[in-house]
């Protein structure tokens, strides 16, 4: 059997991921001498690690102080230093000055937030971006494969077309997933991850996008999109996939 491509978080929330992130380059790209790269809700580091070996510096950020010892001790003492771990929740708790970094990553993050705390999340992530700088943004989308079956993307999709900026993506995850695995009728399949994400969502909400809605909340903070698509997610631990389960955004903030 293949190994698989998530692990149980030990830090925070949820699962955390093998592979970098989608677009990586475009985040390691942004980097620039005199302002680090902030990974926010980095998990266990596998994209805070990719940009240490490109030679930038970083914050790894996550809802309490991430501990990457488990990889960063071996790492030469000059990559160590060049990073800093520190806590940074969103919306309420971003302790970073305006305009402190030129590139952000929020790497499947997005989908834990509560309804209204997208807006203020997106404001804050305008305000401690510098102009010019460089958001690199993925999260879950609402035609996640796996939930096709409860109709979900119709229903969030509905809502974005009767009220474009009203967020209402919030769900009751684990009983979504449990509709789709009682349609998907394996439960030899979908016991073991349903009892995967009792442990690691633990009466978590999730909120679903269309990113149609993202791109705009986001150009009404300020932002320029620069990419808004959908995409496969093969690293999300369900039991089946498609190509729009994942949403990536690349936005700018206006020099
Ligand atoms: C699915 S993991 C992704 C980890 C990593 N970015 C990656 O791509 O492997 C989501 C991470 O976001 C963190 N998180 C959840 N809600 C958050 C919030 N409101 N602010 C900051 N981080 C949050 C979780 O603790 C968790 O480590």
């Amino acid at each position: 059997m293949s190994e698989p491509l998530y692990e149980r978080n030990q830090l925070g929330v949820g699962f955390t991921f093998h592979n970098p992130v989608i677009y990586l380059d475009r985040w390691l790209n942004s980097w620039k001498d005199d302002k680090p790269l902030l990974d926010i809700g980095c998990g266990h580091g596998v994209n805070t690690h990719a940009a240490l070996m490109h030679g930038a510096q970083v914050i790894a950020t996550d809802m309490d102080k991430p501990d990457l010892s488990k990889w960063l001790n071996d790492l030469p003492e000059t990559q160590q230093k060049a990073v800093t771990c520190r806590a940074a929740k969103l919306p309420e708790n971003i302790p970073f000055a305006d305009n402190a970094f030129c590139g952000i990553l929020c790497a499947e993050v997005f989908h834990f937030l509560a309804n209204e705390e997208v807006t203020p999340s997106i404001n804050e992530l305008y305000r401690i971006l510098e102009p010019g700088g460089t958001l690199l943004l993925t999260c879950c989308s609402c035609d996640v494969d796996v939930l096709k079956t409860t109709g979900l993307s119709r229903e969030i999709r509905d809502g974005v077309r009767q009220s474009p900026l009203t967020v209402s993506g919030q769900r009751d995850y684990l009983n979504l997933l449990a509709q789709a695995a009682k349609a998907f009728n394996c439960p030899k399949i979908t016991d073991p991850v349903l009892a995967a994400h009792k442990i690691n969502i633990p009466g978590r909400d999730f909120c679903f996008f269309a990113p149609e809605q993202l791109a705009v909340l986001m150009k009404n903070a300020g932002f320029i999109i620069e990419v808004c698509e959908q995409g496969e997610a093969p690293h999300y631990p369900v039991w089946s996939h498609g190509d729009q389960d994942q949403i990536r955004i690349i936005a700018k903030k206006p020099v």
